[in-house]
């Protein structure tokens, strides 16, 4: 069967990950969440000090601790799912916080984090049989990817998904501080000078605002299934 490349681009908390993570348990590709490894090195940064006090990046620090950071993926036996590993010790639940996901953007935005994390990207996928999540796979990890697909939803709806996400955890959340936390992160990444985030001209555009869990995967298997026969 022939392997494809699939690019899931899109807004942060818009259901990315599910729908992506679903398709490759199903078809058997590998899975990766590329905002993982964002948030790794922003929970490197905070352990190792690298903020300043205004959560601006001690950026040349940073840049010469960058071949000191390690990030990969491994299956969790019990849930069969991946998770983040940062030096060798496993960060799945911690990279999910509030405080990282606060951080994450300034950390996203600088040039030699990009390069170095697109870098490894863009080796995970030589092989192919895979599936991407992120903000720019489809524009610069992936160019070429065979099956591109751009996720949205409204602010309002992602930041509810967010807010039920960590309640379930049994994690404090505000409603109020995630949609603001949602508004502020869809600006910083459209705006951004390296890689901002947009759709791929040849991107399809998904608007799951009012789709279930169940009718967005339906309708990727179909986007898949298409792509694999043309
Ligand atoms: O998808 P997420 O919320 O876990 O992503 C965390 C942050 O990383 C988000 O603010 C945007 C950034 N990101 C990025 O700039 N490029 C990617 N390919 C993936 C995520």
């Amino acid at each position: 069967m022939k392997k494809i490349i699939i690019a899931i681009d899109g807004f942060s908390s818009c259901g990315k990950s599910t729908m992506a993570k679903d398709l490759a348990r199903e078809i058997g590709y590998i899975y990766i969440d590329t905002g993982a490894m964002y948030r790794a090195v922003t929970l490197y940064c905070i352990e190792h000090h690298l903020f300043n006090a205004d959560g601006s990046i001690r950026e040349e620090e940073l840049k010469s601790r960058m071949n000191d950071i390690h990030i990969s993926f491994r299956l969790d036996a019990g849930t069969q799912r991946p998770v983040t590993v940062l030096n060798g010790t496993e960060v799945e639940s911690r990279i999910r916080t509030m405080e990282v996901s606060s951080h994450v953007s300034p950390v996203a935005t600088l040039g030699f984090v990009r390069e170095a994390l697109v870098r490894q990207q863009q080796a995970m996928g030589k092989e192919k049989g895979i599936v991407m999540d992120g903000r720019d796979i489809g524009t610069v990890v992936f160019p070429e990817a065979e099956l591109k697909i751009f996720v949205t939803a409204s602010a309002e709806i992602r930041a509810q998904r967010r807010y039920d996400e960590l309640k379930a955890k049994g994690e404090e959340a505000s409603f109020e501080e995630i949609l603001h936390n949602v508004e502020e992160r869809d600006r910083i990444d459209q705006t951004r000078k390296v890689s901002p985030l947009r759709k791929a001209d040849d991107a399809i555009l998904l608007d799951n605002s009012h789709m279930s869990i169940a009718e967005q995967k339906e309708w990727l298997t179909a986007q898949y299934e298409r792509a694999i026969h043309a």
